[in-house]
């Protein structure tokens, strides 16, 4: 089987990527990168291969160099006659910003440059399957603390908390209106965290949030609210597993589902455990995180009710000599706060009922303490300043 993948270089990418060329049904993996050169992308693979000393066959894995953006991507992949053995394409590349000043790119990225790959994938003569990576945060903003389904999405009146999610919805729909059922698959991911192994994962993505979260202590969100938390270990295998298994659906939350769901303040506890050094956890109301802003603006009113827990004042003055870090942090974090509030828990019946050799996760407040280490390295202005 030879497989087209575009997003390798990302954080699930790369594990999908090393997972595959393990697999002995692959015989080729085309990856479709960003590169200047032929040198370049192959230096970029092999990195993939070398964060935890995987055996990277150079003639297994093929790049090849291309952007989502390219006017005309679709005609660059038609011509290139190496690509036409393709049986299945695992589209994974995505802008994945909640940033709103980058809700222009997204939208290119996520459906533009998706339906440049549809348009050259519905010419491909052995085409199986096209496996789009989805997320299960389509079902928007409106749907709160409960358990939710695949059929419930996509929703076109549903509301959205960023661009990002609401381009994930389009695609699902620019897919079906280029294949047929048949071809179909998507994978629907809940929120993708750290690695469950000892190993550095490989992007520090969502736990930027949770580093961030770690440093702040005083925390305006509801602290009790559901969390469907994967790592990206878990994820990656479930979805290749799924590629392989003999499937009665087309749509597939990839989750913790119910039994291994977790919480903030569960997820706080064990980096409570391990931070002992840092003031305890403190959730408090979300209408807060305005007056937080305007304390490191220096714009406080002298009666806000902020001023009721000195100790984190204290200790913030301590940890951001300059107040400014604090506000690019909470403004970073902003819609992370907004997803954990939602109280969102994705089924996860049928990847359990139709993948047997996949088993329920285990709860992020579990194996967040084998992500500690690298918690703790994670440079927060960065991932602030570059979502
Ligand atoms: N992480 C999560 O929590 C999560 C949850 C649910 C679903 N998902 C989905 O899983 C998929 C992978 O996400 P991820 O976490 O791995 O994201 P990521 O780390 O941001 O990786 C995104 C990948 O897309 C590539 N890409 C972005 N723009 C591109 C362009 N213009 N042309 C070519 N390639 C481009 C990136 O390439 P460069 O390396 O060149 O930037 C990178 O390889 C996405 O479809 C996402 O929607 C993720």
């Amino acid at each position: 089987m030879n497989i087209f993948l575009t997003g390798s270089t990302g954080f699930l990418g790369g594990e999908l990527l090393v997972n595959l060329s393990k697999r002995s049904e692959v015989d080729k993996i085309y990856c479709f990168l960003r590169a200047f050169s032929e040198d370049e992308a192959m230096i970029k693979l092999e990195n993939i291969f070398r964060i935890h000393h995987d055996y990277f066959d150079e003639k297994k894995i093929i790049p090849i160099i291309g952007n989502l953006f390219d006017e005309h991507l679709t005609d660059f992949l038609l011509n290139n006659k190496t690509i036409t053995d393709t049986d299945v394409i695992i589209h994974s590349a995505a802008n994945t910003s909640f940033s709103k000043i980058y809700d222009d790119m997204v939208e290119r990225a996520n459906m533009g440059g998706l339906e440049k790959i549809l348009l050259w994938a519905k010419k491909l003569p052995h085409l199986q399957t096209f496996l789009y990576i989805g997320t299960a945060t389509i079902c928007g903003k409106d749907i709160k603390n409960r358990l939710i389904f695949e059929d419930e999405s996509p929703n076109l009146a549903a509301s959205h908390l960023v661009k990002y999610t609401y381009t994930k919805m389009h695609g699902e729909l620019i897919i079906h209106k280029h294949l047929p059922d048949d071809k179909i698959l998507i994978a629907r991911p809940s929120i993708i965290m750290g690695d469950s192994r000892k190993v550095v994962p490989r992007s520090p993505v969502i736990l930027w949030a949770a580093a961030t979260i770690n440093q702040l202590r005083f925390i305006p969100a509801d602290g009790n609210s559901k969390l469907d938390m994967i790592p990206v270990d878990y994820a990656a295998n479930a979805i290749v597993c799924l590629l392989f298994a003999n499937r009665k659906h087309k749509v597939y939350h990839i989750s913790s589902g119910q039994a291994a769901a977790t919480t903030t303040l569960k997820v706080c506890n064990s980096m409570e455990a391990y931070f002992t050094d840092l003031p305890p956890f403190r959730f408090v109301n979300k209408s807060l995180l305005n007056q937080i802003k305007l304390w490191a603006k220096g714009k406080l009113q002298p009666d806000s009710e902020i001023y009721k827990y000195p100790e984190y004042l204290d200790y913030w003055h301590r940890v951001f000599e300059d107040p400014s870090a604090l506000r690019i942090l909470l403004a970073g974090l902003d819609p992370y706060l907004g997803f954990m509030e939602l109280g969102q828990v994705f089924d996860n019946t049928r990847l359990l009922q139709d993948v047997p050799s996949i088993q329920q996760s285990l709860a992020a407040d579990i194996y967040i303490n084998n992500c500690m280490t690298f918690i703790e390295k994670i440079d927060l202005l960065e991932g602030a300043l570059n979502p």
